[in-house]
């Protein structure tokens, strides 16, 4: 080779090594200090929790358990996926959490309950999906969710948000503001087993012919919902809501049915602020049935990254810029605590029987 050639071969690599820097650059956000990166969002779950090493940044309490999903076959005509053929069973795996950084704050009626679930299709296919039992999301965009983390932080003098923060808050998010009236309204049932545990964003579910619908889905359990008693509320053991649950799935399998409603042309699904009409349609497409819950352990839940848009062939994304920042920032979050040593569980392996309800 002449030495021009060479020189020209040795700029040409310089300049790939150099875009290349700036496209991990770009991505990283380290030439835009002030944009929202998953790294920032992450970082703030820890300026307002505090250090947890090894645990989740958010839903960083919870349990994990073990079932099935059997379809019934009315899910097909919406999507492709062979998870909604008619007597499909596929295993589960997932995790019931309290939402929140705090891996050992003691169980309340009002912190959010969530469902994340793993579905093994074959050919190692998957659907992971994280549900919150809320009518609908507190916020509307990630840049918004940002904002709420500090201004939901607790005062360390009181205990509770600052009013004064959380009203500059729903000030410059009225969406946010109209959310947080509905979730206070909704109904807080005895515990896990008895809760519904929605999607909130949107999906799109793709039939066999190409047709996308936009869709968000349920789990509705087959219990009836208690609502939570004075006595229930009154409760000071730290994991009441765990050991009832745990204890529940001793006794017996727990059931849900995975409850898909379809939107009309009009429903929002770039706004999880926003309920659906009730008159929309919903179809059940099947049940899902829950056996056994362990503690959080290497190889369980507690090493899954339940990324929202881990989708079989027959479930999309929407458009809901919510659920790509979703993604990045559970990807965050799992790297970090993926390297960290980690503290053992709070809630323990066996249920005290007495906390049965
Ligand atoms: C921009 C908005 C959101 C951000 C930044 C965010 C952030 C996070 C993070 C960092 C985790 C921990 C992930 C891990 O380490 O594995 C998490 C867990 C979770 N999130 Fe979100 N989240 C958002 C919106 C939502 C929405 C809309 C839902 C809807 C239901 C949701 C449901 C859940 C659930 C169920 C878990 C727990 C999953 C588990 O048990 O492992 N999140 N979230």
């Amino acid at each position: 080779m002449s030495p021009r050639a060479l020189m020209l071969r040795v700029c040409a690599i310089g300049a790939l090594l150099a875009g290349t820097t700036g496209a991990f650059a770009v991505a990283g956000g380290w030439l835009s200090p002030a944009a929202l990166t998953p790294a920032r969002i992450v970082d703030r779950f820890e300026q307002v929790n505090g250090p947890h090493p090894g645990f989740r940044r958010n839903h960083a309490k919870g349990v994990c358990v073990v079932g099935e999903f059997a379809g019934n076959g009315a899910g097909i005509a919406l999507s492709k996926a062979g998870v909604f053929a008619a007597g499909r069973v596929t295993p589960v795996e997932g995790r019931f959490a309290l939402a929140g950084g705090q891996p050992y704050a003691a169980d309340a009626a009002t912190t959010v309950r969530s469902l994340a679930l793993r579905f093994r299709l074959p050919d190692r296919e998957e659907w992971r999906t994280g549900m919150n039992a809320l009518p609908v999301f507190p916020v509307r965009t990630p840049e918004a969710f940002y904002e709420q983390l500090l201004a939901g932080k607790p005062d360390p003098a009181t205990g509770k948000p600052d009013p004064e923060r959380m009203k500059a808050f729903f000030a410059a998010h009225p969406e946010s503001a109209k959310a947080a009236t509905l979730i206070k309204a909704r109904t807080i049932t005895a515990g896990f087993a008895d809760s519904t545990f929605r999607s909130l964003n949107a999906f799109r579910f793709v039939a066999a012919d190409g047709h996308a619908t936009p869709v968000r889905w349920a789990l509705v359990p087959e219990r009836p919902g208690v609502q939570e008693t004075a006595a229930q509320a009154a409760r000071t053991d730290k994991n009441y809501l765990f050991d009832d649950l745990i204890a529940q799935l001793q006794r017996e399998p727990l059931r849900w049915h995975l409850v898909v409603t379809i939107s009309r042309a009009d429903d929002a699904t770039t706004d999880p602020t926003l309920p659906w009409p009730a008159d929309r349609e919903n179809v059940d497409v099947g049940t899902l049935t829950l056996t056994g819950a362990t503690p959080e352990e290497a190889g369980n839940c507690r090493d899954v990254n339940f990324d929202p848009l881990v989708l079989p062939d027959g479930i999309a994304p929407s458009d809901d810029p919510l659920l790509s920042a979703r993604s990045a920032a559970y990807a965050r979050s799992f790297t970090r605590r993926a390297g960290e040593a980690t503290s053992p569980s709070a809630v323990a392996a066996t249920a005290d029987p007495g906390n049965a309800p």
